[in-house]
C-alpha cells in the first residue's frame, strides 16, 4: 500500500477529493457521501480493490454491488442492450436516487455483480460524489458503508462508528439528504420492477415513464436480490413495530422498573409518561426519511431493552419507509 494510504480514520473535506481519487487508483477504499447513505467506495475495474469491500463489510460475495458513475455517457461503459426507456429514467431521475439494473457488458467483473448477468447502475446526487466520480471518470462501486446488516450511515461520524480502520478514507459530505438507500429498478424486462422501494416511489416512476411499473415481492425475488436478508437494515436494540391505539395503552402502563424503552412516533398522539425516551420524528415522509436511521443509530448507543416504533400510515407515499421499519423489526409486532 502506497504511503499516502491512511490507516488511522482522517475526515476529509470535499477539497481533499484529488487525494481520494489517487487512493482509489492505488486499489484503497473510500467511503464518500450521496444524497441516499454513504457508500464505500472502490474502484469498479480493480477485483483486488472490490475484494476489500467484501472483507471491511463482512458481506457474502453473492451479495452484488452497485456502480457509481458520473455521467449517463457512461452507462455504455458498464451496460449494454440498454432499452430506450432506461435513458428516458436516467434522464429524468439522476443525478437522484434511482439504481438502474440492467444487462452488464461481457468485461465487467462477476465479482461486481454477484456472478449475474446484470449490473446495478446509479448517478449519485451530492457534491462531493459527483465531483469524486467526474474527477476519477470511471466506475466507483459502492455499497453502503456500513457491516452487513447494520443500518446504513447517513453521517462521516457513522462511517467512522462502522468500520473504522478498514477504510482509508472518509470524505465528509454532513448529513445525507434523503436518508434511505436508493430505489432500485429492474429494467431489463418489457415492464420496470422495482426491486427495491426507495424515496423514489413507483407512482413517480410510473408518471415519468408513462407504463406500469411493478414492485417485486420479495417472496419471488431471486435469492440474491436486494433486502432477502431478513435482518438487513437493523439497529442492534430488539425493534418492534405497535399500531397508535395500542402505543397510547403499552406507554401509559410502563411504570419506571420497564423504561429501558425508547418510542419513535410520527404522529401527534400524546404519550403520557415520562419514564421513556420519546423521539418525534416527522409526519412529513421526507423529514421522517431524513432522520430515521440516524434516530435509530443515536439510540442503539443507549443499550436499551426495546425500541417501539409506531406504526406509519398504509398510503403508498410511506411504502419505503414502511419497507424499512418492516426489516428494522424484523417483521416484530408488540
Ligand atoms: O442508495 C444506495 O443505493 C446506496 C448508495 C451508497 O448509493 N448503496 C447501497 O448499496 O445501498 P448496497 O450494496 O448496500 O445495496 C445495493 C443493493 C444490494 O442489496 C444488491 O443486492 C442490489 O443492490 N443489487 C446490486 N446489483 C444488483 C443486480 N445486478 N441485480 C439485483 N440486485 C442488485
Ligand atoms: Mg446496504
Amino acid at each position: 500500500m502506497k504511503e499516502i494510504i491512511r490507516r488511522e480514520m482522517v475526515m476529509m473535506v470535499s477539497g481533499d477529493i484529488a487525494q481520494a481519487v489517487k487512493i482509489l487508483r492505488d486499489g484503497g477504499l473510500v467511503a464518500f457521501p450521496t444524497e441516499t447513505v454513504y457508500g464505500l467506495g472502490a474502484d469498479a475495474r480493480n477485483e483486488k480493490a472490490i475484494g476489500k469491500i467484501f472483507a471491511a463489510k463482512g458481506r457474502p460475495l453473492t451479495h452484488p454491488l452497485i456502480v457509481h458513475l458520473g455521467e449517463i455517457a457512461q452507462l455504455t461503459d458498464w451496460a449494454c442492450e440498454i432499452p430506450p426507456h432506461a435513458y428516458q429514467l436516467a434522464e429524468a431521475c439522476w443525478p437522484g436516487s434511482l439504481t438502474m439494473i440492467l444487462k452488464k457488458k461481457q468485461d465487467v467483473s462477476s465479482l461486481v455483480t454477484g456472478g449475474q448477468e446484470t449490473i446495478g447502475l446509479r448517478i449519485p446526487n451530492h457534491p462531493v460524489a459527483l465531483t469524486l466520480l467526474k474527477d476519477f471518470a470511471s466506475g466507483i462501486v459502492a455499497p453502503s458503508a456500513n457491516k452487513f446488516t447494520h443500518l446504513s450511515p447517513t453521517t462521516a461520524e457513522a462511517v467512522q462508528e462502522e468500520l473504522g480502520a478498514n477504510v482509508d478514507l472518509i470524505l465528509q459530505g454532513g448529513s445525507c439528504a434523503v436518508g434511505l438507500e436508493s430505489t432500485i429498478v429492474d429494467m431489463t424486462q418489457t415492464l420496470p420492477r422495482i426491486l427495491r422501494l426507495g424515496m423514489l416511489s413507483q407512482q413517480k416512476i410510473a408518471n415519468i415513464l408513462g407504463m406500469e411499473v411493478k414492485v417485486a415481492e420479495s417472496k419471488v425475488q431471486a435469492p440474491r436480490a436486494p433486502g432477502m436478508h431478513h435482518v438487513h437494515y437493523a439497529p442492534l436494540t430488539p425493534t418492534y413495530l405497535m399500531a397508535t391505539e395500542d402505543l397510547e395503552k403499552f406507554i401509559s402502563k410502563l411504570s419506571f422498573a420497564e423504561s429501558s424503552v425508547a418510542v419513535i412516533t410520527h404522529s401527534d398522539i400524546v404519550l403520557a409518561n415520562n419514564h421513556f425516551i420519546h423521539h418525534h420524528l416527522s409526519s412529513n415522509i421526507d423529514q421522517y426519511a431524513h432522520n430515521l436511521y440516524h434516530t435509530l443509530r443515536q439510540l442503539d448507543h443507549l443499550h436499551l431493552k426495546k425500541i417501539i416504533i409506531e406504526k406509519v400510515p398504509l398510503s403508498k407515499e410511506w411504502d419505503a419507509i414502511r419497507d424499512r421499519l418492516q426489516k428494522a423489526s424484523a417483521g416484530r409486532d408488540l
